[in-house]
């Protein structure tokens, strides 16, 4: 199956973008060709700071090789590098209803939230239909946020296989990764960036622990018995530990005489233990950044090759190819 899916450089990147949808988009490379993309044409819709937008990508970049993607088997790339996906956009927007794209709730909610609504706010779903559609992806693995996103491609694809009476575009499955389990901040609430609750992945060990230290918790006495399923402490470190390792901890919780400050020191270890060899390779992967640049230029250059295709045959379809 082609697997294709787009990240958003949009900063730092924390446990909840691990477990939720990384180490899932890392896992699945294994058994399907995937397209991995950084979305930065999608960013621009709301970061308009130049060398703020160079220093994410090549952050995301970065993490997302550290923690690996294999650039020999997996297309990795940047979006901006395929300009094909641009003219497919435009080219999709002429068959887009208005109505589908009023009806979407990421644009509601971003203009609840305050952002002004530009034009590319607005037409954001058309892009990622573009993404989607321009490799003949199949299966698309993305958060419960993205899911009518994938509706809306779906539709587009049909409507204009429809429209122009041939089979252009493979119509892709969603995947929502909502199976995995949501990520707790250190307040308890989702984590999340715009929530300021984030155990970011590749911070210093210092401000980690400073993070998994201040990890919100109830104000039972250390003696008595706790319960394990309310806590967040308990949450986050059964997402690194073994079955027995779990059981333990929920036999220590109830019994009593266990303190939240013991569990959240083992979280810690967890925590260093599973990412140290990432950080080690991240860090050398900074000592040369040219050779990031060129990884994602190599999987442009075959991204290009099936966007090409793609384009010329829409191109043909829709009649502007004499
Ligand atoms: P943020 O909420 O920090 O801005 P994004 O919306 O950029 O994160 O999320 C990028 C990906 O990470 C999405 O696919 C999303 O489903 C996943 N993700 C983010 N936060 C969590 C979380 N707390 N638990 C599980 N998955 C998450
Ligand atoms: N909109 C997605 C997000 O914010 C990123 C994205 C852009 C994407 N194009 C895509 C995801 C195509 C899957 C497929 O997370």
């Amino acid at each position: 199956m082609r697997v294709l899916s787009g990240v958003q450089p949009s900063g730092k990147i924390h446990l909840g973008n691990y477990f939720g949808a990384m180490k899932h988009h890392i896992e699945l490379q294994k058994e399907h060709q995937a397209f991995y993309f950084i979305a930065d044409y999608h960013a621009l819709t709301t970061l308009n700071d130049a060398n703020q937008l160079r220093e994410n990508i090549l952050d995301v970049a970065m993490d997302y090789l550290a923690l690996g993607i294999n650039p020999e088997k997996t297309v990795f790339f940047k979006q901006s590098d395929v300009p094909q996906v641009m003219e497919l956009a435009w080219i999709l927007t002429t068959i887009t209803p208005m109505g589908l794209l009023e009806r979407c709730h990421s644009y509601k909610d971003k203009i609840a939230n305050g952002i002004s609504p530009n034009h590319g706010i607005f037409a954001y779903p058309v892009l990622m239909a573009a993404d989607i559609l321009i490799y003949n992806s199949q299966l698309v693995p993305v958060g419960k946020d993205q899911k009518q996103h994938i509706e809306v491609t779906r539709d587009l694809a049909m409507k204009f296989n429809n429209a122009y009476n041939e089979e252009v575009f493979t119509v892709p499955e969603e995947y929502i990764m909502e199976q995995y389990a949501v990520v707790p901040g250190i307040d308890g609430r989702k984590m999340s960036k715009s929530y300021g609750n984030t155990i970011d992945i590749f911070a210093d060990k210092s401000s980690l622990k400073k993070k998994v230290m201040s990890i919100v918790t109830d104000c039972t006495p250390l003696e008595d018995p706790k319960d394990p399923s309310s806590c967040n402490v308990f949450a986050l470190y059964s997402l690194f530990a073994s079955k027995d390792e779990k059981s333990e901890m929920e036999d220590m919780y109830r019994k009593g005489g266990f303190g939240y400050g013991t569990a959240k020191k083992m979280l810690l270890e967890k925590i260093n233990a599973h990412f140290e060899p990432y950080r080690q390779k991240r860090a050398e992967m900074q000592k040369d950044i040219s050779n990031v640049k060129d990884i994602l230029f190599e999987g442009a250059v075959k991204a290009q090759i099936i966007a090409q295709e793609t384009i010329e045959k829409v191109r043909s379809v829709v009649g502007v190819t004499l």
